[in-house]
């Protein structure tokens, strides 16, 4: 049995990986970007931007350069490049690199690049830099859409130039300079319903030297689809095979490693796994998405009396944290650790099923909502985080100072956490409550992200309350703070303020320091260091618990960061998936750092070698 179950589990996870990968077009070596040239451009400098030769690009030119030295302006031209990067599994693109000349602003980049690339995906491309101060030693990623061609609409065509539409443009023109019919043209942009609209993107088959539009070759494309189709069928049945057989026939006999996986949060099974009671009710609620239908609403809903015994009936002795929604107790419900919030409010009947739907969202980055409680007032059982919260370690006397490397990592996975609420789960979550005291550590130093989803109960419920402005000083951005203006941007806003606490181990608002200075924001300290050439105070607002132990680079680029994500406009602000690939970079250039002696003083080698 046991054996069965653990190639069902392989079988799904492998066609996970593929189906996921499946998302995305196939890529192809050759795409072309048709630029337009600007006046006072030459060759060199063209094939500069696009990483080619002069020669190359001519030869991809016939007829339109008669020869290297002399390009005329005001034409467009063919560029070629490689269509050879998924972009968030969805399209297709290639990254150039630019080298950043003195006082380039975004928009001019986009004109450099006659607007093959956009200011937003330069802003997500480069989450490490100011987008209103770019350094000017900096190198640009800039990225550029392409496409390889769809065998639905036509296998004659595998060559694809991406075309910027420009003001004087009508799909006519288009379609005559480039010597393919308007038809073809539409059916390969079904969006775009206006081709004079002056900007914006479109592809259509193009030729390369030897005047060919290198045809999809139809065996390999056609075998492509049918394994993707096969890996797709394998993982459906895989699914459905798991739920009904698994689920009702094995699933108690399924050895707790088995399961636990990177899909599946750590601890998820513990608390009603396998060796939990016989009570049909209690059951897991496993990982959201195509088995969350199967969950037994039961099984997550507790008896007052059940609540107050595992916690000591709410004793003093038990409380872990008062915060503003309430007090939170520990517990010791049905053999596992919990916390469990005693809310100060009752649940309105919209609450109740948000409720349902927040115990579905399982994540290793975020805290389990386990269950909750209506009798009296709103309780609600979380999973227990063994070694507190963020803000305790940072200014908590009686806790070992964090090494660097822990600080990143602890930056990392609160960010996938926060992606993850923002871009995965339908619906889509914006915490706004985001600050250290929310960023709980676990017992390997992993942190994980708690309260999300909360601010819809004031929302809902809060007819009974004094209305609270959802969030906490020192980490709203000014368009929430003023207006109340809500996006994700306002999470990556406050994530940036815990990536300054991370550095300096100040609070949010650094209290007066009894000299009769009033108190001052955290952003607004940093902004003034970072803002300086060289940043060179930038080590006076380094924790001075870190001691020397941290690489100078490393705390630099997540200060930039921390800036990028504070940026006063939040459309300025990096998304948080262009955050987690940054941080992804920056953490495995962290990883070997500071192993050494700082270590072995603090006892802390351990720490570092999970996961
Ligand atoms: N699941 C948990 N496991 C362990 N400790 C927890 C858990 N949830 C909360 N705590 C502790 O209890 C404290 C109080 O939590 P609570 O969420 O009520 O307040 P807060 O986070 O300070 O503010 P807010 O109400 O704005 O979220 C937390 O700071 C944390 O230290
Ligand atoms: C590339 O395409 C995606 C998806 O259509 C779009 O969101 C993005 O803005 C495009 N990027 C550029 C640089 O045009
Ligand atoms: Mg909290």
């Amino acid at each position: 049995m046991k054996a069965v179950a653990g190639y069902l589990w392989l079988l799904v996870l492998i066609s996970l990986c593929f189906s996921v990968k499946s998302k995305c077009p196939k890529t192809c070596d050759l795409a072309l970007a048709s630029f337009y040239v600007w006046p006072g451009s030459t060759l060199t400098l063209v094939a500069d931007l696009f990483d080619s030769s002069a020669e190359t690009i001519v030869d991809y030119n016939s007829g339109r350069i008669p020869n290297k030295d002399s390009v005329r302006s005001d034409i467009r031209i063919n560029i070629p490049f490689a269509c050879d990067r998924c972009v968030a599994d969805q399209y297709l693109a290639h990254e150039f690199g630019y080298k950043v000349i003195g006082g380039d602003t975004y928009e001019r980049v986009v004109s450099n690049y006659s607007s093959l690339t956009t200011v937003q995906s330069l802003i997500e491309s480069n989450p490490l830099y100011d987008p209103n101060n770019i350094p000017d030693t900096g190198n640009l990623n800039v990225s550029v859409n392409c496409s390889c061609g769809n065998s639905q609409i036509s296998k004659e065509f595998g060559l694809f130039i991406t075309y910027p539409l420009r003001p004087n443009d009508t799909l006519d023109s288009i379609a005559t300079s480039n010597n393919i019919s308007a038809d073809w043209i539409r059916r390969y942009n079904p969006d775009v319903l206006n081709f004079s609209q002056g900007s914006g993107i479109i592809f259509f088959p193009g030729k390369d030297p030897k005047g060919s539009f290198r045809p999809l070759t139809s065996s390999s494309a056609g075998l492509k689809g049918g394994v993707i189709a096969i890996i797709v069928v394998a993982a459906v049945v895989g699914v459905l095979l798991l739920a009904a057989g698994i689920y009702y026939k094995f699933y108690r006999k399924v050895d707790g490693k088995l399961i636990s996986s990177e899909f599946e949060d750590q601890s998820s099974h513990h608390l009603y796994g396998p060796e939990s009671s016989s009570d049909k009710a209690a059951v897991t609620p496993r990982k959201a998405g195509g088995l969350a239908g199967i969950t037994v609403d039961k099984s997550v809903e507790f008896s007052y009396e059940e609540l107050a015994k595992a916690s000591d009936n709410f004793s003093l002795a038990n409380k872990i944290g008062q915060g503003g929604f309430g007090a939170v107790y520990y517990a010791e419900l049905r053999g596992e650790k919990a916390a469990i919030k005693k809310m100060d409010m009752e649940a309105s009947k919209e609450f109740l099923a948000e409720l349902k739907v927040l115990t579905r969202v399982h994540h290793l980055n975020l805290v389990r909502l386990i269950g909750y409680c209506v009798e009296g007032s709103l309780f609600l059982v979380y999973e227990f985080i063994e070694n507190g919260n963020l803000s305790q370690h940072l200014r908590g006397s009686e806790r070992e100072p964090m090494p660097w490397s822990t600080r990143v990592q602890i930056a990392l996975d609160s960010a996938r956490g926060l992606e993850y609420i923002h871009e995965h789960t339908v619906p889509v979550y914006i915490h706004r409550d985001i600050k250290s005291a929310n960023i709980l550590i676990d017992k390997n130093f992993h942190a994980k992200v708690a309260d999300f989803g909360l601010t819809k109960l004031t929302e809902v419920g809060g007819s009974s309350l004094p209305t609270r402005l959802v969030g906490t000083f020192g980490y709203m951005p000014p368009e929430y703070a003023q207006y109340g203006d809500v996006s994700p941007k306002v999470d990556v806003y406050a994530f940036g303020v815990v990536i300054y606490e991370l550095i300096s181990a100040k609070e949010a608002i650094v209290k007066p320091d009894g000299s009769g200075s009033e108190s001052k924001g955290l952003v607004g300290l940093f902004e003034d260091v970072l803002n300086q050439p060289d940043f060179k105070d930038l080590r006076k607002l380094i924790d001075p618990r870190l001691g020397e132990n941290y690489p100078v680079d490393s705390v630099r680029k997540m200060a930039q960061l921390a800036k990028a994500c504070t940026h006063e406009n939040p459309q300025l602000r990096p998304s948080m998936r262009s955050i987690v690939v940054a941080l992804m970079t920056l953490s495995s250039n962290t990883e070997d750092w500071d192993v050494g002696s700082f270590y072995e003083n603090q006892g802390l080698v351990n720490l570092m070698s999970g996961r």
